[in-house]
């Protein structure tokens, strides 16, 4: 069974969907450790309500290099073969990039390589785009660049807010980030280029 690894800054909605998927028999792998940099984050708190292992790495004012190091070495501590990037609000440096190479998998609200950064449903309304909704991709060492491994369209309404938009772009994020995650560890891919097949 492969071992996940969860980082997390928020709320944690994708990594319950994650949780529950595999609770469901629906993707064959565990969750091996949760990680997050922030002490509060309430997926953090759910994570330690389904009994699963926690760890709480803070920033502490240290180069994004040493953070990472401290990352690689608890992933490693709990035998993380892939790492699923769930709302975790800091870039990798190239130590964690390097460390699993084509093994971090990111989540991220637009269609990319549409809006990356911060606030992409909000960049989205500005630009005024009639279609929007997320993308699950390989984390490179760029912001939201990596290989995608699948996308979902969410159209955008006339009357949407960014919450409302937001709301409609995550229930399809739940959907694809266990459906890219099955593909992945089927390992019944192959990359050519920056294009995943599979
Ligand atoms: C999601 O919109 C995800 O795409 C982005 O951060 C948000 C995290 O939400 N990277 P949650 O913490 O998984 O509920």
């Amino acid at each position: 069974m492969t071992s996940l690894g969860i980082l997390l800054s928020g709320r944690g909605s994708n990594f319950q969907a994650i949780a529950r998927s595999i609770a469901e028999g629906r993707l064959a792998a565990r969750i091996a450790v949760v990680i997050s940099d922030r002490k509060n984050a309430a997926g953090l708190d759910h994570a330690r309500q389904l009994g699963l292992e926690t760890a709480y790495v803070p920033a502490g004012g240290r180069s994004r290099e040493e953070y990472d190091q401290e990352l690689v070495r608890t992933l490693r501590e709990f035998a993380v073969e892939y790492v699923c990037l769930a709302g975790f609000m800091r870039l990798l440096s190239p130590v964690m990039v390097r460390a699993f190479p084509v093994r971090i998998v990111n989540i991220h609200p637009s269609l990319l390589p549409a809006f990356p950064g911060l606030d992409a449903q909000r960049q989205a309304l500005e630009h005024g785009v009639k279609v929007s909704g997320c993308t699950v991709h390989f984390v490179d060492e760029g912001l939201d660049s990596g290989p995608i491994i699948r996308q979902a369209a969410v159209p955008v309404e006339d009357g949407d807010t960014e919450e409302s938009l937001s709301r409609r772009i995550l229930a399809e994020e739940h959907r694809i980030y266990t459906e890219a995650l099955k593909a992945v560890l089927s390992g019944s891919w192959r990359q050519d280029g920056r294009r995943i097949i599979g």
